[in-house]
């Protein structure tokens, strides 16, 4: 058996429902209350710039409703920096963030980006913060995240899922096969390894079936699945496939 597996709910997507009509239903805190109480282990959440999903307000309240740790998803800017530091979740994961972009659509060019991450990765670790680095799963990025003394990356699994859904099993299995040496890279050098973007019940257990990864993070898929059959049934679903992975 290999060690468990976290869980991280990504509720994003229930803060764009609710933005779609511009009240409070439905509330994304609600949705991180169901996460607490059907095992979920994280919540993660992110900012934008253009505040198109989460806003401000909710990050405190969604630290107030539960005491899952809070993984905010953030962009490298100054302005994200002192929100971050001003309500001090567990974690942070640097993104990179476009505004025209749908969704994060590549990793963070850690390595282009170097010089101007080294001051905003010292401040949220001085403030306690594990920060974290959400990166393609390559040497060149995982050498930067070695070098800023990051404790965690989440390696992006976009690919992967683009190349599951085609039906491509030569890409899946290079794909998998980029994603696990990077995490025993990764955990050679003391980083802690998560994953995550795009993932699925039909796609996740080869992810989750690589022996160091520790935490996945998964939204838009399990939001979705919660208009059908609720959002406990789809998280106790893939908490139940990452389980039998293991
Ligand atoms: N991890 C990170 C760093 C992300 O930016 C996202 C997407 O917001 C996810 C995980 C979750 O991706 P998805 O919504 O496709 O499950």
């Amino acid at each position: 058996m290999l060690p468990p597996l976290r869980l991280g709910v990504n509720i994003d997507h229930v803060a764009t429902i609710r933005n779609a009509r511009g009240g409070d239903h439905p509330d994304p805190v609600r949705a991180a209350e169901i996460v607490a109480s059907v095992g979920g282990d994280g919540i993660t959440a992110h900012l934008r710039e253009d505040r198109r999903h989460i806003r401000d307000e909710d990050l405190a309240r969604i630290q107030t409703a539960t005491d899952l740790p809070l993984n905010l998803e953030m962009a490298a800017t100054e302005e994200m920096l002192s929100i971050a530091l001003r309500h001090k979740p567990h974690a942070a994961c640097i993104v990179p963030e476009k505004r025209e972009e749908r969704t994060t659509e590549g990793g963070l060019d850690a390595a282009g980006l170097h010089n101007s991450l080294v001051p905003i990765v010292d401040r949220l670790k001085q403030a306690g913060i594990r920060v974290s680095l959400f990166i393609e799963a390559n040497e060149r990025q995982l050498d930067t995240a070695i070098r800023l003394g990051v404790p965690v990356v989440e390696f992006h699994t976009g690919e992967y899922a683009h190349a599951f859904a085609d039906g491509d099993n030569g890409r899946v299995a290079s794909e998998l096969k980029r994603i696990a040496d990077m995490s025993a890279l990764a955990v050679k050098n003391g980083i802690e390894p998560h994953a995550g973007h795009g993932l699925t019940f039909e796609n996740v257990q080869p992810i989750a079936a690589i022996p160091q990864i520790a935490e996945l993070n998964i939204g838009h898929y399990l939001i979705g699945e919660a208009v059908f059959t609720g959002l406990e049934a789809a998280v106790k679903k893939m908490r139940g496939l990452m389980d039998e992975a293991r």
